[in-house]
């Protein structure tokens, strides 16, 4: 969170909305998944941590029940109005969906707004980059909401409350990872979540002087939203063919060695495929956190890798940009690991660098991949932030 941005945005909100009243402001992050994916519709382990980066807030109740909504990032569309009666799905309102579905996602549970309200959002996550700009909307959502007319949710009920929108209003069958990490972030730490249970653990990052380097392909995700909804089908069809034999409620419950001696239930071999990702990327990260733990950065590293090949080969949502940036990353000096973060199929890449390699690998890489792809990457050596606050003037 950056006070100066805070404060630019609530001086946009005065020039769009008028001034008076008691404006309030606010940040959530975005998140980076350091290990740990697409295990988290799979029952499995993942382990996030929010970001710096995120979005900005300003909000201001309303005498009557009209809500009106601006986006700096999107300013060209101006003020985009509904109202509090009309809570429902429209294609032609965009990125005010993912607000919206929050609002409605209370009122389904009894939590009705009182009155409209005026919102400006301004994102600093690049848009479409697999570091969970809509989440990170979503939580700002519930964060304001539950401030404004104190609903009296808790952080993690905030995640539920995303995720559930998500879902059922914006029809992507995303897991719990991104809103849990983004309304659970903590300074200096990453989330280990079984998102089975809910039960999480906070891992300092110590990374002996290392630093998260983040690379965006400037490939947008595209037809992500059908190919994930794809993968995550294929993998239920996996954990029925397994369920004949084994009493398991989700891929996440196996260990490398029961999942071998079992695969051959899998009839589809693409489904197999996908399900042995989810069932070695879930051990991957459990074993990860554990090398955290006991300061062996080179396994963390090594796991990390382990887990770019396996979404690559797999699961097959790495495409060419993502693989470019990786594959160029692991030939450079000081990188500890380096993997796809995100849903994959275009966003970005996460490193972790030796603190005086920086510099280089931000070079190097950048011109691998211009040469390879076309166009250039971009590059954020990031912080590791806390979850949604109301800021204060
Ligand atoms: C997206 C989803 C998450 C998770 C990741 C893949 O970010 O929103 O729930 O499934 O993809 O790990």
């Amino acid at each position: 969170m950056n006070r100066e941005k805070m404060a630019l945005v609530r001086q946009n909100f005065v020039r769009v909305f008028g001034d008076g009243g008691d404006i309030r402001c606010y940040f959530a992050p975005g998140r980076v998944n350091l290990i740990g994916e697409h295990t988290d519709y799979n029952g499995g382990h993942v382990f996030p941590c929010a970001l710096t980066i995120g979005t900005y807030g300003v909000a201001r109740k309303r005498n009557d029940n009209k809500i009106r909504f601006y986006s700096v990032n999107f300013n060209k569309l101006g003020v985009i109005e509904t109202n509090t009666q009309n809570l429902v799905y429209q294609k032609n309102l965009g990125w005010v969906n993912y607000p919206l579905g929050v609002m409605w996602a209370m009122d389904e549970r009894g939590k009705k707004m009182e009155c409209g309200l005026d919102i400006m959002v301004f994102g600093t996550i690049p848009n479409g980059s697999g570091l969970s700009s809509s989440a990170s909307i979503e939580v700002i959502t519930g964060f304001i909401l539950n401030d404004m007319f104190n609903f009296g949710f808790s952080n993690q009920e905030l995640a539920l409350i995303g995720q559930y929108s998500e879902n059922n209003f914006n029809g992507v069958n995303c897991g719990i990872m991104d809103q849990f990490a983004i309304a659970m972030g903590k300074k200096n730490n990453a989330i280990f979540l079984d998102t089975a249970t809910l039960e999480y653990e906070y891992a300092p990052l110590k990374l002996a002087g290392a630093k998260i380097v983040i690379a965006c392909s400037n490939k947008k995700r595209g037809l992500g939203d059908s190919k994930y909804n794809e993968r995550r089908a294929q993998c239920e069809e996996a954990l029925a063919d397994l369920q004949k034999k084994l009493d398991i409620k989700a891929l996440g419950e196996l260990d490398e060695e029961t999942f071998e001696e079992n695969k051959g239930l899998i009839k589809d071999p693409i489904n197999y495929q996908r399900a042995k990702h989810a069932v070695y990327e879930n051990q991957r990260t459990i074993k990860a956190v554990e090398a955290l733990k006991n300061n062996d950065l080179e396994t963390f590293g090594k796991l990390m890798n382990e887990s770019h090949v396996s979404l690559r080969d797999d699961y097959e949502v790495t495409g060419k940009e993502l693989d470019a940036l990786v594959e160029s990353s692991w030939t450079q000096r000081g990188v500890i690991g380096s993997r796809m973060t995100g849903a994959g199929f275009g966003g970005c890449t996460v490193s972790i660098v030796n603190e005086d390699d920086v510099e280089l690998f931000v070079e190097r890489v950048g011109r691998d991949y211009k040469e390879k792809i076309g166009y250039k990457a971009d590059f954020y050596v990031v912080d590791i932030g806390d979850g949604p606050v109301k800021v204060n003037f």
